[in-house]
Protein backbone atom coordinates (compact mmCIF):
# COMPACT_ATOMS: atom_id res chain seq x y z
CA UNK A 1 0.00 0.00 0.00
CA UNK A 2 1.20 3.37 -1.06
CA UNK A 3 -1.84 6.16 -0.27
CA UNK A 4 -1.30 8.79 2.22
CA UNK A 5 -3.30 7.22 4.97
CA UNK A 6 -2.60 10.12 7.18
CA UNK A 7 -4.33 12.84 6.14
CA UNK A 8 -6.69 14.09 7.42
CA UNK A 9 -10.43 13.90 6.22
CA UNK A 10 -10.65 17.58 6.02
CA UNK A 11 -7.04 18.08 4.65
CA UNK A 12 -3.70 19.43 5.74
CA UNK A 13 -4.76 23.01 4.49
CA UNK A 14 -8.03 23.33 6.78
CA UNK A 15 -6.66 21.11 9.95
CA UNK A 16 -4.24 23.50 10.42
CA UNK A 17 -6.31 26.79 10.15
CA UNK A 18 -4.63 27.90 7.00
CA UNK A 19 -6.66 29.75 3.83
CA UNK A 20 -7.08 29.06 0.81
CA UNK A 21 -6.25 32.12 -1.08
CA UNK A 22 -3.22 33.18 -3.34
CA UNK A 23 0.12 33.55 -2.16
CA UNK A 24 1.88 36.57 -3.15
CA UNK A 25 5.75 36.36 -4.14
CA UNK A 26 6.35 39.97 -3.18
CA UNK A 27 8.51 38.05 0.08
CA UNK A 28 10.40 36.27 -2.70
CA UNK A 29 11.48 39.02 -5.08
CA UNK A 30 11.41 42.19 -3.19
CA UNK A 31 15.42 43.07 -1.62
CA UNK A 32 12.97 45.53 1.07
CA UNK A 33 11.14 42.52 2.44
CA UNK A 34 14.43 40.18 2.70
CA UNK A 35 16.05 43.43 4.99
CA UNK A 36 12.60 42.94 6.94
CA UNK A 37 12.82 39.37 7.59
CA UNK A 38 16.55 40.40 8.80
CA UNK A 39 15.35 42.37 11.57
CA UNK A 40 12.37 40.37 12.65
CA UNK A 41 13.51 36.62 12.00
CA UNK A 42 16.43 36.27 11.58
CA UNK A 43 18.45 38.48 14.29
CA UNK A 44 16.62 36.76 17.21
CA UNK A 45 16.72 32.83 15.46
CA UNK A 46 18.50 30.03 17.23
CA UNK A 47 20.54 29.10 14.60
CA UNK A 48 21.11 25.61 13.97
CA UNK A 49 24.38 24.80 13.39
CA UNK A 50 24.54 21.98 11.33
CA UNK A 51 26.87 20.05 13.98
CA UNK A 52 26.76 18.24 17.56
CA UNK A 53 28.32 18.77 20.56
CA UNK A 54 30.69 15.59 20.39
CA UNK A 55 31.51 16.27 17.15
CA UNK A 56 34.14 18.68 18.90
CA UNK A 57 35.12 16.42 21.81
CA UNK A 58 38.51 17.84 23.20
CA UNK A 59 39.47 20.53 24.72
CA UNK A 60 41.35 22.70 22.42
CA UNK A 61 38.39 21.83 19.56
CA UNK A 62 36.61 24.44 17.78
CA UNK A 63 34.73 25.15 14.38
CA UNK A 64 34.34 28.56 12.90
CA UNK A 65 30.78 29.46 11.24
CA UNK A 66 30.15 32.36 9.17
CA UNK A 67 26.67 33.60 9.56
CA UNK A 68 26.69 35.80 6.66
CA UNK A 69 22.65 37.06 6.97
CA UNK A 70 23.77 38.96 10.30
CA UNK A 71 27.55 40.03 8.50
CA UNK A 72 28.99 38.06 11.37
CA UNK A 73 31.52 34.75 12.67
CA UNK A 74 31.03 32.86 15.35
CA UNK A 75 33.56 30.63 17.11
CA UNK A 76 32.71 27.56 18.71
CA UNK A 77 34.98 25.85 20.96
CA UNK A 78 35.36 23.74 23.65
CA UNK A 79 37.51 25.08 26.86
CA UNK A 80 40.46 23.38 28.80
CA UNK A 81 37.19 22.95 31.17
CA UNK A 82 35.89 20.80 28.91
CA UNK A 83 32.95 23.44 28.57
CA UNK A 84 31.32 24.30 24.82
CA UNK A 85 31.09 28.30 24.39
CA UNK A 86 30.61 30.48 21.42
CA UNK A 87 32.00 33.55 20.76
CA UNK A 88 32.00 36.27 18.16
CA UNK A 89 34.78 35.99 15.82
CA UNK A 90 36.49 39.44 16.85
CA UNK A 91 39.42 40.71 18.32
CA UNK A 92 38.93 42.96 21.15
CA UNK A 93 41.48 44.84 20.34
CA UNK A 94 40.94 46.75 17.34
CA UNK A 95 38.34 44.49 15.57
CA UNK A 96 40.18 41.84 13.06
CA UNK A 97 38.57 38.65 12.54
CA UNK A 98 40.60 36.57 15.14
CA UNK A 99 40.33 32.86 13.66
CA UNK A 100 40.85 32.14 10.11
CA UNK A 101 40.88 28.86 10.12
CA UNK A 102 37.84 26.56 9.54
CA UNK A 103 38.50 24.36 12.31
CA UNK A 104 40.84 22.71 14.15
CA UNK A 105 42.36 21.70 18.08
CA UNK A 106 44.62 24.42 19.58
CA UNK A 107 45.42 26.01 22.84
CA UNK A 108 44.23 29.25 21.83
CA UNK A 109 44.36 31.73 19.42
CA UNK A 110 46.73 34.30 17.89
CA UNK A 111 45.80 37.78 16.31
CA UNK A 112 47.61 38.19 13.32
CA UNK A 113 47.06 41.69 13.62
CA UNK A 114 49.07 42.59 16.91
CA UNK A 115 49.85 39.43 18.33
CA UNK A 116 46.78 38.84 21.11
CA UNK A 117 46.27 35.65 22.29
CA UNK A 118 43.15 34.34 23.63
CA UNK A 119 42.47 30.75 25.07
CA UNK A 120 39.94 28.32 23.93
CA UNK A 121 37.75 29.99 27.00
CA UNK A 122 37.96 33.30 25.43
CA UNK A 123 40.09 34.55 28.24
CA UNK A 124 42.64 36.94 26.99
CA UNK A 125 46.38 34.99 27.53
CA UNK A 126 48.54 37.72 26.06
CA UNK A 127 49.24 41.40 24.93
CA UNK A 128 52.57 42.05 23.60
CA UNK A 129 54.72 45.30 24.94
CA UNK A 130 51.31 45.64 27.26
CA UNK A 131 53.05 48.36 28.90
CA UNK A 132 52.00 50.96 26.25
CA UNK A 133 48.24 50.25 27.41
CA UNK A 134 46.48 52.57 29.65
CA UNK A 135 44.39 50.66 32.53
CA UNK A 136 44.01 47.97 30.57
CA UNK A 137 41.88 44.86 32.59
CA UNK A 138 43.01 41.75 30.58
CA UNK A 139 40.19 40.32 32.90
CA UNK A 140 37.43 42.48 31.07
CA UNK A 141 39.27 41.94 27.55
CA UNK A 142 37.79 38.47 26.63
CA UNK A 143 35.74 37.29 23.44
CA UNK A 144 32.39 38.53 23.28
CA UNK A 145 30.41 35.48 23.99
CA UNK A 146 27.57 34.28 22.02
CA UNK A 147 24.27 32.55 23.30
CA UNK A 148 24.75 28.90 22.89
CA UNK A 149 22.71 26.24 23.87
CA UNK A 150 22.21 21.61 22.34
CA UNK A 151 19.03 20.67 21.91
CA UNK A 152 19.74 16.39 21.53
CA UNK A 153 22.92 16.73 21.34
CA UNK A 154 23.15 19.52 18.19
CA UNK A 155 24.99 23.19 19.04
CA UNK A 156 22.38 26.18 18.18
CA UNK A 157 23.74 30.11 19.00
CA UNK A 158 21.33 32.93 19.27
CA UNK A 159 22.95 36.94 18.41
CA UNK A 160 20.17 38.49 20.23
CA UNK A 161 21.01 40.23 23.89
CA UNK A 162 18.11 38.17 25.40
CA UNK A 163 16.80 35.58 23.11
CA UNK A 164 13.24 35.87 23.13
CA UNK A 165 12.59 32.28 23.62
CA UNK A 166 14.60 29.90 25.10
CA UNK A 167 15.82 26.85 22.20
CA UNK A 168 13.52 24.40 24.16
CA UNK A 169 10.47 26.64 23.63
CA UNK A 170 11.71 27.00 20.20
CA UNK A 171 11.90 23.43 19.59
CA UNK A 172 8.28 23.22 20.15
CA UNK A 173 6.54 19.90 19.80
CA UNK A 174 9.72 18.28 18.50
CA UNK A 175 10.51 18.05 22.24
CA UNK A 176 8.18 15.76 22.43
CA UNK A 177 7.94 13.83 18.77
CA UNK A 178 11.22 13.90 17.80
CA UNK A 179 14.26 14.16 20.47
CA UNK A 180 13.48 10.58 21.02
CA UNK A 181 15.49 9.33 18.19
CA UNK A 182 19.17 8.26 19.06
CA UNK A 183 20.60 10.40 17.47
CA UNK A 184 23.50 10.18 19.48
CA UNK A 185 24.16 6.69 17.94
CA UNK A 186 25.21 7.76 14.81
CA UNK A 187 28.23 9.88 13.24
CA UNK A 188 28.67 12.45 10.40
CA UNK A 189 29.49 10.45 7.16
CA UNK A 190 29.55 13.49 4.92
CA UNK A 191 28.78 17.03 4.19
CA UNK A 192 27.95 19.76 1.37
CA UNK A 193 27.59 22.87 0.54
CA UNK A 194 25.82 24.64 -2.25
CA UNK A 195 25.60 28.38 -3.30
CA UNK A 196 22.33 28.41 -4.83
CA UNK A 197 20.60 31.63 -6.91
CA UNK A 198 17.46 32.24 -5.31
CA UNK A 199 15.85 33.26 -2.01
CA UNK A 200 15.95 31.10 1.01
CA UNK A 201 12.12 30.28 0.81
CA UNK A 202 11.60 29.53 -3.07
CA UNK A 203 15.00 27.06 -2.28
CA UNK A 204 13.22 25.84 1.04
CA UNK A 205 9.68 25.15 -0.54
CA UNK A 206 11.12 22.46 -2.75
CA UNK A 207 11.68 20.15 -0.07
CA UNK A 208 8.38 20.70 1.60
CA UNK A 209 6.49 19.27 -0.05
CA UNK A 210 6.23 15.74 -2.37
CA UNK A 211 4.30 16.82 -6.05
CA UNK A 212 7.38 17.81 -7.79
CA UNK A 213 8.95 14.36 -7.02
CA UNK A 214 6.97 12.57 -9.86
CA UNK A 215 9.06 15.51 -12.45
CA UNK A 216 11.89 16.50 -10.95
CA UNK A 217 12.83 13.36 -9.77
CA UNK A 218 11.50 11.34 -12.18
CA UNK A 219 14.56 9.66 -13.76
CA UNK A 220 16.41 9.76 -10.55
CA UNK A 221 13.71 8.44 -8.11
CA UNK A 222 11.09 6.71 -10.70
CA UNK A 223 9.32 4.65 -7.88
CA UNK A 224 10.67 5.41 -4.65
CA UNK A 225 8.21 8.02 -3.39
CA UNK A 226 5.37 7.33 -5.66
CA UNK A 227 3.30 4.31 -6.70
CA UNK A 228 0.35 3.24 -8.10
CA UNK A 229 -1.67 4.22 -5.43
CA UNK A 230 -0.10 7.39 -4.68
CA UNK A 231 1.83 8.73 -8.20
CA UNK A 232 2.09 12.23 -6.67
CA UNK A 233 3.66 11.38 -3.47
CA UNK A 234 0.94 12.95 -1.30
CA UNK A 235 2.87 13.67 2.34
CA UNK A 236 1.17 10.71 4.39
CA UNK A 237 1.07 12.98 8.13
CA UNK A 238 1.92 16.61 8.40
CA UNK A 239 1.59 18.63 11.49
CA UNK A 240 2.38 22.54 11.15
CA UNK A 241 2.84 24.24 14.32
CA UNK A 242 1.86 27.78 15.08
CA UNK A 243 5.70 28.89 15.76
CA UNK A 244 6.90 27.79 12.15
CA UNK A 245 7.74 24.13 12.95
CA UNK A 246 6.34 21.60 10.64
CA UNK A 247 6.56 17.95 10.49
CA UNK A 248 6.14 15.79 7.09
CA UNK A 249 6.24 12.32 6.50
CA UNK A 250 7.31 11.77 3.37
CA UNK A 251 5.80 8.80 1.82
CA UNK A 252 7.94 5.61 0.45
CA UNK A 253 6.82 3.18 -1.89
CA UNK A 254 6.67 -0.63 -0.50
CA UNK A 255 6.49 -2.01 -3.77
CA UNK A 256 9.61 0.30 -4.90
CA UNK A 257 11.57 -1.85 -7.94
CA UNK A 258 15.26 -1.93 -6.82
CA UNK A 259 18.03 -1.10 -8.48
CA UNK A 260 20.55 -3.60 -8.80
CA UNK A 261 23.25 -1.23 -7.00
CA UNK A 262 20.51 -0.44 -4.37
CA UNK A 263 19.98 -4.31 -3.56
CA UNK A 264 23.57 -5.12 -2.31
CA UNK A 265 23.42 -1.29 -0.89
CA UNK A 266 20.37 -1.98 1.48
CA UNK A 267 21.87 -5.59 2.14
CA UNK A 268 24.33 -4.18 4.16
CA UNK A 269 22.63 -0.78 5.70
CA UNK A 270 19.48 1.41 5.22
CA UNK A 271 19.32 3.44 2.09
CA UNK A 272 17.67 6.79 1.59
CA UNK A 273 15.32 4.92 -0.91
CA UNK A 274 13.82 2.13 0.81
CA UNK A 275 11.90 3.75 4.00
CA UNK A 276 11.32 1.27 7.18
CA UNK A 277 11.99 -2.28 4.49
CA UNK A 278 10.66 -4.28 7.29
CA UNK A 279 13.46 -2.89 9.76
CA UNK A 280 11.14 -2.24 12.75
CA UNK A 281 9.85 1.09 14.49
CA UNK A 282 12.39 4.36 15.28
CA UNK A 283 11.53 5.88 18.21
CA UNK A 284 10.87 9.72 17.78
CA UNK A 285 9.69 9.06 14.36
CA UNK A 286 5.66 9.43 12.98
CA UNK A 287 5.99 5.61 11.51
CA UNK A 288 2.86 4.76 13.37
CA UNK A 289 0.81 7.57 11.97
CA UNK A 290 0.79 6.22 8.39
CA UNK A 291 1.12 2.61 6.76
CA UNK A 292 2.98 4.11 3.68
CA UNK A 293 5.93 5.77 6.14
CA UNK A 294 9.38 6.76 4.26
CA UNK A 295 10.82 9.19 6.10
CA UNK A 296 10.14 12.24 7.80
CA UNK A 297 11.50 15.55 7.28
CA UNK A 298 11.20 18.02 10.41
CA UNK A 299 11.78 22.11 10.10
CA UNK A 300 13.08 23.81 12.49
CA UNK A 301 11.13 27.84 11.56
CA UNK A 302 12.83 29.74 9.73
CA UNK A 303 14.78 27.60 7.85
CA UNK A 304 16.63 24.34 9.54
CA UNK A 305 15.75 20.62 9.36
CA UNK A 306 16.71 17.98 11.13
CA UNK A 307 15.74 14.93 8.76
CA UNK A 308 14.95 11.26 10.11
CA UNK A 309 14.82 7.62 8.36
CA UNK A 310 15.19 4.14 9.12
CA UNK A 311 19.09 4.03 10.21
CA UNK A 312 20.35 7.43 9.42
CA UNK A 313 19.74 11.40 9.23
CA UNK A 314 20.36 14.33 8.19
CA UNK A 315 20.46 18.06 8.66
CA UNK A 316 20.34 20.60 6.38
CA UNK A 317 19.72 24.90 6.43
CA UNK A 318 18.85 26.95 3.62
CA UNK A 319 21.11 29.57 4.64
CA UNK A 320 19.65 32.90 3.81
CA UNK A 321 22.51 35.58 1.54
CA UNK A 322 20.72 37.86 0.42
CA UNK A 323 17.04 38.06 -1.29
CA UNK A 324 18.26 36.31 -4.31
CA UNK A 325 20.98 34.18 -2.76
CA UNK A 326 20.51 30.74 -0.66
CA UNK A 327 23.51 29.06 0.91
CA UNK A 328 22.05 24.85 0.79
CA UNK A 329 24.15 23.14 3.61
CA UNK A 330 23.35 19.18 4.51
CA UNK A 331 25.25 16.77 6.69
CA UNK A 332 24.40 13.00 6.52
CA UNK A 333 24.61 10.61 9.88
CA UNK A 334 25.11 6.75 10.07
CA UNK A 335 25.99 4.61 12.41
CA UNK A 336 29.44 3.94 12.33
CA UNK A 337 30.35 1.59 9.71
CA UNK A 338 31.28 -1.58 11.01
CA UNK A 339 32.67 -3.10 7.50
CA UNK A 340 33.87 -1.97 4.09
CA UNK A 341 30.57 -3.38 2.80
CA UNK A 342 28.80 -1.12 5.30
CA UNK A 343 30.68 1.93 4.08
CA UNK A 344 29.60 1.12 0.46
CA UNK A 345 26.24 0.83 1.69
CA UNK A 346 26.46 4.25 2.88
CA UNK A 347 28.05 6.05 0.11
CA UNK A 348 25.35 4.61 -1.92
CA UNK A 349 22.75 6.39 0.12
CA UNK A 350 24.98 9.68 0.02
CA UNK A 351 25.41 10.01 -3.62
CA UNK A 352 21.29 9.30 -3.73
CA UNK A 353 20.62 12.09 -1.67
CA UNK A 354 22.93 14.50 -3.51
CA UNK A 355 21.53 13.55 -6.44
CA UNK A 356 18.35 13.89 -5.26
CA UNK A 357 19.21 17.50 -4.00
CA UNK A 358 21.09 18.63 -7.16
CA UNK A 359 17.89 18.09 -9.10
CA UNK A 360 15.73 20.17 -6.55
CA UNK A 361 18.34 22.92 -6.48
CA UNK A 362 18.54 23.78 -10.16
CA UNK A 363 14.76 23.48 -10.28
CA UNK A 364 14.98 26.60 -7.83
CA UNK A 365 17.12 28.57 -9.52
CA UNK A 366 15.11 28.60 -12.94
CA UNK A 367 12.39 28.90 -10.98
CA UNK A 368 13.62 31.97 -9.08
CA UNK A 369 14.51 34.14 -12.23
CA UNK A 370 10.85 32.88 -13.96
CA UNK A 371 9.60 34.86 -10.32
CA UNK A 372 11.72 37.42 -10.37
CA UNK A 373 10.83 38.86 -14.00
CA UNK A 374 7.60 39.86 -12.18
CA UNK A 375 5.06 37.77 -15.05
CA UNK A 376 2.93 36.64 -11.97
CA UNK A 377 2.29 38.17 -8.69
CA UNK A 378 1.16 35.01 -7.08
CA UNK A 379 1.84 31.30 -6.44
CA UNK A 380 -1.21 28.60 -6.41
CA UNK A 381 -1.39 26.15 -3.79
CA UNK A 382 -2.63 23.19 -3.40
CA UNK A 383 -3.20 21.02 -0.19
CA UNK A 384 -0.22 18.87 -0.85
CA UNK A 385 1.76 21.76 -0.15
CA UNK A 386 0.06 23.56 2.68
CA UNK A 387 3.82 23.29 4.70
CA UNK A 388 4.54 26.17 1.79
CA UNK A 389 1.80 28.21 2.70
CA UNK A 390 2.44 27.55 5.83
CA UNK A 391 6.14 29.16 5.52
CA UNK A 392 4.89 31.94 3.68
CA UNK A 393 2.10 32.69 6.30
CA UNK A 394 4.43 32.59 9.40
CA UNK A 395 6.61 34.78 7.67
CA UNK A 396 3.89 37.40 6.95
CA UNK A 397 2.59 37.37 10.10
CA UNK A 398 5.90 37.87 11.91
CA UNK A 399 7.50 40.71 9.17
CA UNK A 400 4.24 41.64 7.68
CA UNK A 401 2.30 41.96 4.26
S1 LIG B 1 43.31 43.67 16.24
FE1 LIG B 1 43.85 41.82 17.16
S2 LIG B 1 45.74 42.21 18.08
FE2 LIG B 1 45.18 44.08 17.19
FE1 LIG C 1 12.98 16.99 -4.35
Amino acid sequence: MNAPTGRPQCGHTQAFGLDTGPVSTAPVIQPEFFEREREAIFRHQWFNLLKRADEIPNPGDFFVRDIEVLGTSVVVARGPDGQVRAFHNVCTHRGNRLVRAADGCVKGWQCDFHGWTFATDGTVQFVPDEGQFFDLDKSKMGLPSVHLDTWAGFLFVNFDATPRQTLEQAMGDFNQDLKPFPFDQMICAGRWRYHVKANWKVTMNAFQEGYHVAFVHKRSAPDAFTGTDNPYCNISHMKLQPNGNQHLSVPGNPAHDLSPTEQIAFKFGSTFTQGTGGRGAYPGTQQDKSDDWGFELNILFPFSRINVGAGWYYLDAFWPVSQNETVYELAYYFPKPKSAAEMISQEFSKIVLRDLSREDLYTNEVTQRALNSGAIKNITLSDQEAAVRHLYRTVERLVGR
